[in-house]
């Protein structure tokens, strides 16, 4: 099937290719996809100028990615199981779905978006817990061509409202509620605080899963269970071009409001199978499992489009590492004879903080690959992955890619290429990465470091940000001419390989999750106390990244400043969610600015990082006095 690497000469064979004649390379990819009609001309493309970035792949090529997961290969796939579903408590009884199965419900929940008024075209947004419907929803629409616009079940009302607006979602399926860990997430309720803001939705589909009381608005509000009944399964898949858009999914940049990454049909199937296929080895009767969200690309990409259009069996999972016990993963692992397992570094050091012995009290010998994605994983982690969960014998694949990229972009092939602690090694075949510095220039050679950025087009990239192109460029490709600026620095060591250090900007990675400082600032900034805030990462032992707040209240009228923290928590948690809450929250007399008055961050890392020894040149700031007393009053123990 198509352009598998089997050992490492066939991957340099194959990345040289993609270079000389990446038009031919990803043809012969693509031809093994289900076309309704082939395409014309496989690239075109244009990261600079007047409009761009302009970027086409397999140009009025016609198909349905939903015919490439079920028709294409129904055949060989029908009894086989697609989806195992792991509840969220272990006493629950887990749900197998065989291709089969899915295809009938896909086809069937497709008939009754159609029937409540979707149209290709339309974008639905979805807000559900990590249930086998979540599936069935994303990928009904894309039979139906309806663009999906899933939310992440961890959103408050105000982030899951100001997504549907700006994407201008008419429907809404979202749940009663969803289960993570010991909690019930009222999902219904909070879908409800966001659709009193979003007149633009005319429907709202209700799965349940909680069974709480949830109140239902007439006319508005449907049961999932209630819309399907009358619904038949014969549905045939709306014709797609390669470019009509498939999704979007919002992420965050370093200023402003999340960015809809949109994504389109063609490229975007052809790289998402391409890369799972090969980063993962993937064998026919492999149990693959990716502990993401649906709700993040890792979970768009690697649990949902990639595994189910290379006609693999995924575990998919409801709850959270860590209940009932810190051994649920590993038992997941033994009890599904799990094959590839991918997961996040912030879960790997959390439960290498809670001790091996969960680890060991399992068997995990079925495991051939374990894959890691979201962050810089440290040397310590990766070890403890390799050594205590793949038994020495595993080789980890530690996958760099973005929401923008689609799919993976820089990673070791599991078993093919050499793996080194902490590195993502090699770019797959079509990448062309670059290192530059600041002034753009390339840096070649090797053992350098610099600003990544990407040469060439390849299949699997956004296409635009919703509603907003100049946004996507100006973001994107205005810092450097022609390139696509990643947001990551790396450093390529004397054989070549990347290691990603990290963000050059204000986004911060917190236990996987991609947060933009701003966005948390703006939320601070409404508390009627609070003058200004500035935001920043530091290092934190579990999360990655923790968020360290600096607020300046010009008067706090007598309030506690205890009262004052837990307050500015509530607000975070009320307009964005739990994960953006700031770990430290630091009240300042003021904030330190230069004199053009633009606030100095870099000092406020270095203090929040707790290492005062080189702020350098601080005498530009308006008020230099100012550093040592917030040095002074700082969250952690600072060193001078
Ligand atoms: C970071 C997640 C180091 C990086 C797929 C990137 C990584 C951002 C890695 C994208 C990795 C992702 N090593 N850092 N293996 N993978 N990142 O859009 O900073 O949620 O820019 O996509 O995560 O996050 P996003």
């Amino acid at each position: 099937m198509g352009k598998i690497i089997k050992n490492f000469s066939e991957y340099q064979q194959q990345y040289s290719s993609s270079i000389k004649n990446p038009e031919g390379f990803w043809d012969e990819i693509a031809e093994n996809h289900f076309w309704r009609t082939k395409w014309e001309k496989t690239l075109e493309w244009r990261f600079d100028g007047e409009g761009s970035p302009e970027v086409k792949w397999f140009i009025n090529g016609k198909l349905n990615i939903t015919e490439n997961i079920f028709e294409r290969n129904y055949h060989e796939k029908k009894n086989q199981v697609a989806i195992i579903w792991e509840p969220n408590n272990p006493e629950e009884e887990a749900i197998r779905i065989t291709y089969h199965e899915l295809f009938e419900k896909v086809k069937q929940f497709a008939n009754a978006l159609l029937k409540t008024g979707v149209k290709k075209g339309d974008t639905v947004a979805i807000y559900l817990p990590m249930v086998p419907e979540l599936v069935i929803a994303m990928l009904a629409c894309a039979r139906i061509g309806a663009i999906h616009s899933i939310i992440f079940a961890g959103f408050s009302a105000t982030s899951l409202a100001d997504r549907i607006l700006d994407a201008s979602s008419k429907i809404l399926i979202t749940a009663d509620g969803g289960f993570r860990g010991s909690k019930e997430i009222p999902l219904k309720k909070i879908a409800d605080d966001a659709l009193s803001d979003c007149p633009v939705v005319e429907k709202a589909i209700v799965l349940k899963r909680t069974d709480e009381d949830v109140p239902m608005k007439e006319g508005r509000d449907i049961w999932w269970h209630d819309l399907i009944k009358s619904v038949g399964s014969d549905n045939e898949a709306a014709e797609m071009d390669s470019e009509d858009t498939l999704f979007i999914l919002y992420t965050s940049g370093s200023t402003g409001k999340p960015k809809g990454i949109l994504h389109t049909t063609g490229g975007y199937m052809v790289y998402a199978e391409y890369t799972f296929k090969n980063v993962f080895q993937y064998s026919e009767g492999d149990i693959y499992w990716c502990t993401a969200d649906i709700g993040w690309i890792t979970g768009h990409s690697y649990i949902a489009y990639g595994p189910l259009l290379a006609g693999a069996t995924i575990v998919m999972f409801e709850g959270i590492p860590t209940w009932p016990d810190a051994g649920r993963f590993w038992q997941i692992v033994e009890k599904y004879k799990v094959n590839q397992f991918y997961t996040a570094p912030t879960a790997i050091r959390s439960l290498m903080a809670k001790g091996s012995e969960w680890v060991k009290k399992y068997n995990l010998d079925s495991l051939k690959v374990l894959g890691t994605v979201g962050e810089p994983i440290d040397e310590d982690a990766w070890n403890w992955y390799h050594d205590i969960v793949g038994n020495n014998r595993c080789p980890i694949v530690d996958t760099w890619w973005q929401t923008e990229t689609g799919g993976i972009m820089i990673s070791p092939l599991a078993g093919i290429t050499p793996i080194k602690p902490s590195y993502a090694t090699l770019p797959l075949p079509g990448i062309q990465p670059a290192l530059v510095d600041p002034e753009g220039n390339e840096i070649m050679g090797n053992n350098v470091e610099g600003i990544l950025c990407v040469k060439f087009p390849w299949p699997g990239m956004m296409r635009t940000i919703y509603g907003d192109h100049k946004r996507c460029f100006d973001t994107y490709f205005s810092l450097f001419k022609g390139l696509y600026l990643t947001g990551d620095a790396a450093k390529r060591d004397a054989d070549g390989f990347y290691r990603i250090i990290g963000r050059i900007d204000d986004v911060i990675n917190v236990s996987g999750h991609r947060i933009g400082t701003a966005e948390i600032e703006d939320v601070i900034n409404l508390h009627p106390l609070v003058n200004e805030s500035a935001v920043v990462g530091y290092p934190h032992d579990i999360k990655g990244s923790g968020i360290y707040a600096y607020v300046f209240c010009a008067n706090l009228f007598d309030k506690e400043p205890e009262l004052l923290e837990k307050e500015i928590k509530a607000i975070v948690n009320v307009f964005i969610g739990p994960i953006a809450k700031p770990d430290k929250i630091q009240v300042v007399s003021e904030l330190p600015k230069t004199r053009s008055g633009k606030i100095m961050r870099r000092i406020l890392r270095k203090i929040g990082e707790g290492d005062a020894t080189n702020l350098g040149d601080i005498s530009t700031l308006l008020n230099p006095a100012i550093v040592d007393e917030i040095i002074k009053g700082a969250k952690v123990v600072v060193r001078k």
